[in-house]
């Protein structure tokens, strides 16, 4: 069965839009796995713009599924990952000034670095999964760095229109998707997947984990709006 890694930084950003205690990420976690989730992403960022280090601790000791913390290839959240010891950990590029991740890890050009950052992960016994562009390139090098699994950046994908553009895109993924197949790590997905888009890439061969974040807490506000002020207009009409 594939898994659903449900990716909760979206809460944590409306947190840090008022900078005060909700909506809490941790409640975002229960309840993401009460629904079914099979595993809870957060991203630790360097300027820690939604996911804080309060949460990574918390999650830690609350999550029962899978964590997958996603971080950046560098020393100081290497050092935190390596004490929170998420289940797994996800390699990702990071740009400050981006929205989000916005292309893959360039592990070609930084192959020595992300290899060490590899078997450090994994000497502290945490899955290691790298965040590629469906780039033959990108992917044969991730292969070699002796990671776990190769988790392919389906943002391009997600953004095409037109069908000549998007069977492209699929195709790319195919057959990026055979290559990590082919050399025995696991094969994830991710970035941009909505209700609309996900049925091609779950039909991928081998595909073992979606993480999906945008789309479902996108949802969970429009499925939950009309509730949530039905109770507010209940407390409204009960204090008259
Ligand atoms: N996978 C990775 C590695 C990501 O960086 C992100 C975005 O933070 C996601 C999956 C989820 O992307 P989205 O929020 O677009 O579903």
């Amino acid at each position: 069965m594939i898994e659903l890694g449900v990716n909760i930084d979206h809460v944590a950003t409306l947190r840090q839009a008022r900078r005060t205690v909700e909506p809490d990420p941790i409640w975002g976690a229960v309840l993401s796995e009460l629904g079914g989730a099979d595993g809870i992403t957060v991203h630790l960022r360097e300027d820690r713009r939604h996911i804080n280090d309060r949460d990574v601790s918390l999650l830690r000791e609350t999550v029962r599924c899978k964590l997958n913390m996603e971080m950046a290839a560098v020393d100081e959240i290497v050092k935190i990952a390596c004490k929170i010891k998420p289940d797994q950990a996800t390699l990702v590029p990071e740009r400050r000034e981006e929205v989000t991740t916005e292309g893959g890890l360039n592990v070609a050009e930084q192959f020595g670095n992300v290899q060490k950052i590899v078997k450090r992960l994994q000497d502290s016994g945490i899955v290691v999964s790298l965040f590629l562009d469906p780039d033959l390139r990108q992917i044969e090098s991730g292969i070699k760095t002796g990671c776990d699994a190769i988790e392919i950046h389906t943002g391009k994908y997600a953004l095409a229109r037109g069908q000549k553009d998007v069977s492209e895109e699929i195709t790319r993924i195919i057959e990026a998707g055979k290559i990590i197949n082919d050399s025995g790590l696991r094969l994830h997905a991710g970035h941009g997947l909505t209700y609309h888009n996900v049925e091609p890439i779950v039909k991928i061969p081998k595909m073992l984990e979606l993480n999906i974040g945008h789309s479902i807490i996108s949802r969970a506000i429009m499925v939950g709006l009309k509730k949530a002020v039905r109770e507010m207009k209940q407390i409204l009409n009960s204090c008259k």
